[in-house]
């Protein structure tokens, strides 16, 4: 492969990992020639000899130099590598080689902040740094992720032809995804999932808030899979058809389909049993959702159910803790008696109901990042990006961009009123439900955490007046009354007599 040095690459992009190949893949597809350049070259050699027909066409560089070289002005690059030093790594080297005006796209999962510190020290070099959520894993990164890219408007503009060839499609009539690309056959047409998200970091931090209601999607689901077997006795291949009835409804979504698919699955290694049952239950993570909730907690908003299905997970990781625990620690009986059709569709209302809390505590978040980063987000626009390409993918976004289109000043999505509509009829259940986990002992953290968000979110009065109080007892941090104005602060000593309280300011 002779490494050619005229500039004829439209795109470049470092990192080839299965998402990186991808990706390359796409650009490809949609007549991008793309140089690629991969730390080991033995990789990258490969990649390009197993793709020799690719429509735009493949540039294969063996060093940074060259590969820098093969790129058109202004330079784009795309790093796919993983998120952290490895990140500052590539970008040290490129920026030797790279000139005033060309862009680089980290479109891996980084921390936002790092992202907003990599785009200062970049911009001070005269160059542009986006950092764009990637969303979709493999397939997606093949056929249309969901792309989230912050960064400069003006390195938008430059890669914004290929952020929208590149990213999945919904219908402009119905907002539903446009499917069916084969390599080679991208979907044309539809409006692009993928839109400038702000500046600096914005793009990394919304990409965050996805994954961590992505992790809150997927702990409801398996709260559902574990009520349905210890309550309902139910197999993987009978909830199944359940899942399977549930994304032709409400709940309809990317994670719902897998979850079907996932419970008919048989075990290769013993076809009479399903795989389901043969997998350990100790999850993994790699660090979006605990940032997600390590945010809240440094910005005060409260997002229990995202920080519930991180401690979910922590929890699941602690297996031989947990199978001596459950040794000696004993719940009540389980009992089996409940009515199967009525407690299933029980389950569904719980389910679509903690689903709006998570969603609006990620809302929630990024309306206090607004304020809190100077940026300018657009909600409905958010929610229209992940209507297709990404893992959180559902009809259940659309709702969302509705109601922010009703008022895109929403303070929670709580308050729209289709969901509140929603709440209202199908709360209920959701109280049945958690109330017969909680008698019969069966753990669904999400769904018991999103009933006492919901309950504590419409709670005019809530019992902080007592912890005021005890706040103020020991430590005389003082507290407000309900008759003076906010603000004015009061303290006493307690305990104290009928002497007048000390206004503190
Ligand atoms: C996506 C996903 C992806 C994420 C994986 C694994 O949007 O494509 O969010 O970015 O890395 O889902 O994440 P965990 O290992 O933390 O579960």
């Amino acid at each position: 492969m002779a490494e050619k040095m005229k500039p004829e690459a439209d795109v470049g992009l470092i990192g080839l990992a299965v998402m990186g190949q991808n990706l390359v893949l796409n650009m490809a597809d949609h007549g991008y020639r793309v140089a690629v350049y991969n730390r080991t070259t033995s990789t990258m050699v490969e990649f390009v000899t197993e793709h020799p027909d690719t429509p735009g066409g493949l540039i294969p560089c063996k060093t940074l130099s060259s590969f820098v070289r093969h790129l058109k002005r202004p330079r784009k690059v795309i790093v796919l590598v993983q998120a952290g030093p490895a990140v500052d790594a590539v970008v040290t080297q490129l920026t030797r080689y790279l000139e005033k005006g060309d862009i680089i796209i980290d479109g891996g999962n980084s921390i936002w902040t790092d992202t907003i510190r990599r785009e200062r020290e970049l911009v001070a070099k005269g160059i542009h740094f986006v950092g764009s959520g990637v969303s979709g894993g493999e397939e997606g990164a093949r056929f249309g992720p969901s792309l989230m890219p912050g960064g400069s408007k003006k390195a938008w503009r430059q890669i914004r032809p290929i952020w929208n060839a590149i990213a999945a499609k919904v219908d402009r009539k119905t907002g539903r995804p446009i499917e069916g690309a084969v390599p080679g056959k991208p979907v044309s047409g539809g409006v692009a999932c993928t839109a400038h998200i702000g500046p600096d970091g914005a793009g990394h931090y919304v990409k965050m808030i996805h994954n961590g209601i992505e992790y809150g999607d997927m702990q409801l689901i398996c709260e559902a899979f574990m009520l349905m077997k210890q309550l309902l006795g139910m197999s993987p291949g009978e909830m199944s058809k359940v899942f399977s009835a549930w994304n032709r409804g409400d709940l309809d979504s990317f994670l719902i389909q897998i979850t079907a698919d996932i419970l008919q699955q048989r075990d290769p290694a013993n076809p009479r049993h399903f795989l389901v049952d043969a997998i350990l239950d100790a999850a993994g993570q790699k660090g979006t959702g605990k940032w997600t909730s390590v945010n809240a907690l440094d910005m005060g908003v409260p997002a229990p159910s995202i920080a519930e299905a991180v401690f979910a997970r922590c929890m699941s990781a602690l297996k031989e803790e947990r199978v001596g625990a459950s040794r000696v620690l004993h719940g009540p009986r389980h009992l089996r008696k409940v009515p199967r059709k009525k407690f299933i569709d029980a389950i569904k209302d719980a389910l679509y109901c903690a689903k709006i809390c998570s969603y609006a505590q990620g809302f929630s978040l990024m309306t206090e990042a607004t304020r809190e980063y100077g940026w300018k987000l657009k909600f409905g626009q958010i929610a229209m990006i992940w209507r297709s390409g990404c893992i959180i993918r559902a009809g259940f976004l659309q709702k969302i961009k509705d109601a922010y289109d009703r008022n895109p000043r929403l303070p929670n999505l709580l308050l729209d009123p289709y969901f509140k509509r929603k709440l209202h009829t199908a709360q209920a259940h959701w109280r049945y439900v958690v109330s017969m986990a909680s008698t019969t002992g069966v753990p669904i953290p999400q769904m018991m955490s999103a009933l006492a968000y919901f309950d504590s979110y419409r709670s005019k009065v809530l019992p902080a007046n007592l912890l005021q109080a005890q706040r103020d007892y020991f430590g005389a941090h003082t507290f407000e009354r309900v008759d003076s104005p906010r603000g004015q602060m009061y303290h006493v000593d307690w305990p104290t007599d009928e002497r007048p309280h000390v206004r503190v300011r």
